[in-house]
């Protein structure tokens, strides 16, 4: 039996990204986000115009998407409830954010040099794509939302996530994301199933056997 139910967030699961932002002053923000979709090199952002990170995004038209593996949820846990920005917007104060300038510290976190951007990447994410702003889509009013549309311009992989003998495919089996379910953090369960989409991408025997010779 399915009841009809009015859920006050629709948080399904998806996985959590860390992106970094430069600041007015040239510092550094991060903040944890999950509504995030990819397709082809774009990502889509769904994230609050009130945020410091979108006042950034906005103005400086890059960011660095860090994405953290399970094993570092209470390092996004010590971002939750804190802002860049400040004053910290009324709506915020009312639900107990603070106004913190050094999201890096109080994570534990340590910014690295990108290639492409000037902003950071976080170098305990094993996954951290630099991206450029390509556009910003409104929601329907009267939500601070926006959906912002980046696109990733060079992708950094942990060595040890890599299919073995390959230089450009991440093997799924050790890739360990960690994922937003409600608001709650888990990781994934392991594989269910084979795909047989997985097909379409898989490396090919020639480009397999040459990388595995380099
Ligand atoms: C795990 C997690 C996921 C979040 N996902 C989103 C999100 O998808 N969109 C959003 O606008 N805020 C999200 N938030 C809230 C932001 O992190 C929060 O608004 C934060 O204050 C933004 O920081 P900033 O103002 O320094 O940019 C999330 C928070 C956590 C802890």
């Amino acid at each position: 039996m399915h009841k009809v139910i009015k859920p006050k967030i629709l948080y399904f699961g998806s996985p959590v990204v860390l992106i970094s932002t430069r600041n007015e002053d040239g510092s550094c923000n991060v903040a944890p986000m999950s509504s995030a979709w990819w397709l082809n090199e774009s990502c889509m952002l769904g994230m609050s115009e009130r945020s410091q990170t979108v006042q950034n995004l906005l103005r400086e038209k890059e960011c660095v998407l860090n994405l953290p593996s399970e094993n570092m949820a209470s390092a996004v846990d010590k971002l939750a409830l804190y802002t860049g920005r400040n004053p910290v917007p009324e709506s915020k104060a009312g639900r107990g954010y603070l106004y913190e300038p050094d999201k890096f510290g109080i994570a534990g976190l340590t910014p690295q040099p990108s290639d492409l951007v000037k902003t950071p990447r976080i170098r305990e994410c094993p996954v951290q794509l630099e991206a450029k702003l390509i556009q910003v889509h409104s929601f329907e009013e009267p939500s601070s939302i926006m959906a912002i549309e980046v696109k990733i311009e060079r992708v950094h992989i942990s060595e040890d996530l890599l299919m073995d003998g390959e230089i450009d495919y991440v093997d799924p089996e050790k890739w360990k994301p960690l994922m937003m379910n409600f608001c709650e953090y888990f990781g994934l369960g392991g594989k269910l199933h084979a795909s047989r989409l997985a097909k379409i991408f898989a490396p090919t025997r020639s480009q397999s056997a040459a990388n595995a010779s380099s």
